[in-house]
């Protein structure tokens, strides 16, 4: 049978607490017309909103789960300007991305730190999405996979194997995040397996991997279907209710059609 698939919206540094309280409504409204059967969903809200939008997904018993964008590394203390894992685990937080591109290259997060980050996540037991991807230098001088190889044995190398477990890998090649161009279908089902492979390799028992890069309503059946993907970290087009739900559907119907 076929995984259960999962996406995650992004959101970024968009949608202040009321607008993210207007976005979940809209996505709770649209959900009751047309339920999913079978596909996960989270949503990636900015530190600020989480409160709001876990209150209105608890009252109004949505069918979402909560995720953050990013969290410290360390577990308090003197990190000012820092959020930690037991803050968000109040905020009824269940997802976090590790290591997003744009928090590699614009706040230096080292493989080191992004390690570190992994483990205090999973030693919390909340599920962690590490985002991996090369550049396009790297994948035009053919050492992608050596690339994001090297990302995911280092973020993985010190967590033990239940830790493993809850840690769900997106594939984000760094040229088709917010460029509207999404890698071609080969390339992401090549990846895809890469990933999958070294994380058996890495004792995973379950793997879980998603694609991130421009993801819309009108690719994401094309991908789901062609590229192996288990789901999608899903940015610009998560900002907006019907495009995000447009890629629910098309998830839930292609795996409806797989099963
Ligand atoms: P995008 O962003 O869908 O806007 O390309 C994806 C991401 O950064 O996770």
């Amino acid at each position: 049978m076929a995984r259960r698939p999962l996406v995650i919206g992004n959101w970024k540094m968009n949608l202040d607490f009321v607008e993210g309280l207007h976005l979940v409504q809209q996505l709770g409204v649209l959900l009751k017309h047309r339920p999913l059967e079978y596909t996960d969903v989270v949503v990636c809200a900015p530190f600020v909103d989480l409160r709001t939008v876990s209150s209105v997904i608890d009252a109004d018993r949505l069918p979402i789960e909560v995720g953050a964008q990013h969290v410290s590394a360390f577990d308090n203390g003197s990190h000012t300007g820092e959020i930690s894992v037991s803050m968000l685990q109040r905020l009824n937080v269940s997802w976090i991305l590790v290591g997003h591109s744009e928090r590699r290259a614009n706040y230096a997060m080292s493989d080191d730190v992004v390690a570190h980050t992994l483990r205090a996540v999973v030693r919390a037991n909340l599920r962690a999405v590490l985002c991996v991807g090369e550049g396009l230098d790297v994948r035009e001088s053919s050492r992608h996979e050596e690339f994001v190889g090297s990302q995911l044995e280092h973020a993985l190398r010190e967590i033990d194997a239940p830790g493993r477990e809850l840690v769900t890998v997106a594939y984000e090649p760094l040229w088709a995040i917010g460029t509207g161009e999404t890698a071609p279908s080969e390339q992401v089902s090549e990846m895809t397996a890469f990933v999958r492979a070294r994380l058996t390799k890495l004792g995973v028992a379950t793997p879980q991997v998603l694609y991130g890069g421009s993801v819309n309503g009108e690719n994401a059946a094309t991908l789901v279907r062609d590229s192996g993907v288990d789901g999608f970290l899903v940015g610009g087009a998560s900002l907006k209710a019907e495009s995000f739900v447009a890629i629910l559907h098309a998830c839930d119907d292609c795996y409806a059609r797989k099963r």
